[in-house]
């Protein structure tokens, strides 16, 4: 396995990054989570384009330029002979004196870690996962944005966590005024009488390549989409519910808490292709 590290590629054993990288001290950094399928990295410029802004949120100065990421990624897959794979993109503050200044830290690390993608087991995605709502909030965004795709993991790790004691697949956290918010690496959708709803921007999450391509999908589908707050109450009474991440890609949910939703159901179904051909097509026109 060879893992990039500004601009240079290290065996496994040898990619290391030092102590005093502001990342390590204080998780100070951002990443993106991407997928290759058949050696095209699906929704590239979406990713960038989010990690670009998450980087503007922390004042933080990319050293590398959009088509030196994209040519970095690209190098990554081919170094690791990967056609399908997990790619994982990381820019920490860079090494400096200790100290909470990023001012000491004049070169982010960039790092770009890629394998073998493995699907997640075929029944998840036949008869669905159980979620579990968790005490643990999401962060406010007045204190730290969940816009931004920081390497600040803890609120989630909590979440993380707290749904694997319930047996739970993924934790769903509620915000600051106990709407439902997302997962801790997904976002959340309902269907109700025919009608998809999500958590909106406001809730105070992040913005999901996934989530912007089902909103998207499911208009073209004609399906009526809200971008709407909702309870953990009216979560449990759903006729279908999914969770979405670039890895899972659309996952139906079978069970949120106690509540039994069910195997997925239609709108979730028609989603799920939907996205199949949208990357078939992103295949075709490469
Ligand atoms: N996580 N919300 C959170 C908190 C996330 O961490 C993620 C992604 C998403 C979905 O975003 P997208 O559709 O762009 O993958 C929502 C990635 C997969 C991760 O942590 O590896």
């Amino acid at each position: 396995m060879q893992i990039y590290i500004n601009g240079a590629f290290y065996p496994k054993d040898e990619a290391k990054v030092s102590v005093f990288d502001h990342g390590y001290l204080y998780g100070d950094g951002i990443y993106e989570t991407l997928r290759s399928y058949d050696g095209m990295v699906f929704k590239l410029i979406e990713h960038l384009a989010r990690l670009k802004q998450s980087a503007d949120m922390m004042e933080m100065t990319l050293l590398v330029d959009e088509d030196g990421i994209r040519r970095a990624i690209y190098d990554t897959l081919s170094r690791n002979g990967l056609k399908d794979a997990y790619i994982r993109v990381s820019v920490s503050r860079g090494p400096g004196e200790i100290g909470l200044d990023p001012e000491l830290c004049p070169t982010p690390t960039f790092v770009i870690i890629a394998k073998q993608f493995f699907d997640y087991r075929r029944e998840f995605y036949q008869e669905g996962v159980k979620i579990a709502v968790v005490e643990t909030r999401r962060i406010h965004p007045e204190t730290l944005n969940p816009a931004i795709k920081s390497t600040n993991f803890l609120n989630n790790i909590f979440a993380k966590m707290e749904a694997k004691r319930a047996g739970a697949f993924e934790g769903i956290m509620l915000n600051h005024a106990n709407f439902i918010a997302e997962g801790t690496i997904s976002n959340i959708f309902m269907v109700k009488d025919g009608v998809l709803t999500t958590p909106p921007l406001i809730a105070g999450i992040l913005e999901g390549v996934t989530r912007d391509l089902v909103l998207r999908l499911a208009k073209t589908l004609g399906i009526t989409v809200y971008e709407e707050l909702f309870t953990e109450a009216v979560l449990g009474e759903a006729d279908e519910v999914f969770i979405t991440n670039t890895t899972m890609e659309i996952m139906p949910v079978k069970e949120v808490g106690g509540n039994v939703i069910g195997p997925p159901g239609k709108v979730t179904k028609m989603l799920a292709e939907a996205y199949k051909q949208e990357v078939l097509r992103c295949l075709r026109t490469r």
